[in-house]
């Protein structure tokens, strides 16, 4: 897995950032990246996951170039930054498909079967929550509550909410958003 490479080494930090050419969207958004980290000068430990939700924030992910840079201004090592990152589900190390899959873990989805509906998306797309297919076109996430216990199981898709989502209606849903791309 991609995420198990980010921070083996260290040492990476020695390499820079490697972010696309200058004024390109990668210099933007290491631009974004040093504003969040000028708001937390001298900042400790303590910071670090705050920092992180507004790194993500930024960037949509947490990129290899942006873990270096948090780890750095808190003097930490990228491997100690990354192993924190990944403890929590709110995370993602890469960037969003073309359509990010939500689907809801609140109590009103688990009773009504989230979690067989997870495995079902998990399963068609072959990723984990907090990936992305290979075609860029979907990711998956697990979130909390989305307001819509009424409807549960419920997945939102791009901010699109479905309803009453069965295992067995998962494939269908998605091939729809294929079809979209498609057209
Ligand atoms: S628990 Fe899923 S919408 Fe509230």
């Amino acid at each position: 897995m991609e995420n198990v490479k980010v921070l083996a080494d260290d040492n990476a930090e020695q390499n820079g950032g490697g972010s696309s050419g200058p004024g390109g969207k990668g210099a933007k958004v290491e631009g974004r990246i040093e504003e969040v980290l000028s708001r937390h000068p001298g900042a400790g430990r303590d910071a670090l996951i705050p920092i992180l939700q507004e790194v993500q924030e930024a960037e949509g992910h947490l990129s290899r170039e942006s873990v270096i840079k948090v780890a750095r201004h808190l003097a930490l090592p990228p491997s100690k930054v990354y192993g924190v990152a990944t403890f929590y589900n709110q995370f993602r190390f890469q960037a969003r498909g073309t359509y990010n899959v939500q689907v809801c873990r609140g109590t009103a989805c688990h009773v009504k079967g989230s979690a067989a509906v997870l495995d079902a998306i998990k399963r068609i797309l072959k990723v984990e929550p907090g990936e992305t297919t290979r075609d860029g076109m979907f990711s998956l996430e697990v979130v909390a509550c989305i307001g819509a216990c009424g409807l549960a199981p419920v997945i939102a898709v791009n901010g699109e909410f479905h309803a009453g989502v069965a295992p067995e209606k998962v494939a269908a849903i998605l091939n729809s958003y294929k079809r979209r791309t498609a057209a």
